[in-house]
């Protein structure tokens, strides 16, 4: 499948993205205003991007830390195992956490790693995803704050990957197959 012939179409410019972070920056800041500091927890590989335009938009005391979960499908069952590969560096007890992810998709990550976070009693816990494709969603969880709503297109780029390539796109691309 990877070595099939694509070409990419811009689905979301920088520009869009931009603006868009701008306005979840004043959300956030609004939601947060009374913290002491904000740990923001991005789910790597995917949120590299986002969590680095998000954060220098973002006017709050901030600590950065990053997860790194992995998702298998079981057919069988139908459902999906999520293994923590790599764990936060910091405590997260009775702090604000703000939880950033690239795409929320079936959830199954989303899902798993916010009761995995829950179970370590921060005082809050949101979310933000930039994309969600809610056509997809096998579990029924949403993120505090959505930046767009997207059909089922393969998308790329803005730290998205399609077998490790092409995250370094500035712009959210849909894959075509030519
Ligand atoms: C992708 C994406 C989300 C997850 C969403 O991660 O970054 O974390 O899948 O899918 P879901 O809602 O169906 O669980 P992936 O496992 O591809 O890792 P990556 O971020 O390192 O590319």
């Amino acid at each position: 499948m990877t070595d099939r012939p694509y070409e990419i179409d811009v689905l979301i410019s920088a520009k869009v993205i931009a603006a868009r972070i701008e306005e979840l920056a004043r959300e956030i800041e609004a939601r947060f205003e009374d913290t002491d500091k904000l740990v923001v927890v991005g789910l790597l590989r995917g949120s590299f991007m986002f969590i680095a335009d998000l954060l220098r938009e973002l006017n709050l005391p901030v600590e950065v830390d990053f997860l790194e979960a992995s998702s298998y499908g079981n057919e069988m069952t139908s459902s999906r195992e999520v293994r923590i590969l790599k764990d936060l560096r910091g405590e997260i007890g009775g702090r604000d956490v703000l939880v950033v992810e690239d795409i929320v998709d079936t959830g199954f990550t989303l899902s798993h790693v916010l009761s995995l976070l829950k179970s370590r009693d921060p005082k809050r816990l949101e979310t933000i995803a930039l994309l969600d494709k809610p056509v997809r969603r096998e579990v029924d969880i949403s993120a505090t704050w959505t930046g767009f709503e997207i059909p089922d297109h393969f998308v790329v780029g803005y730290g998205i990957d399609y077998a490790q390539r092409n995250r370094n796109l500035p712009y959210i691309g849909a894959v075509r197959f030519t």
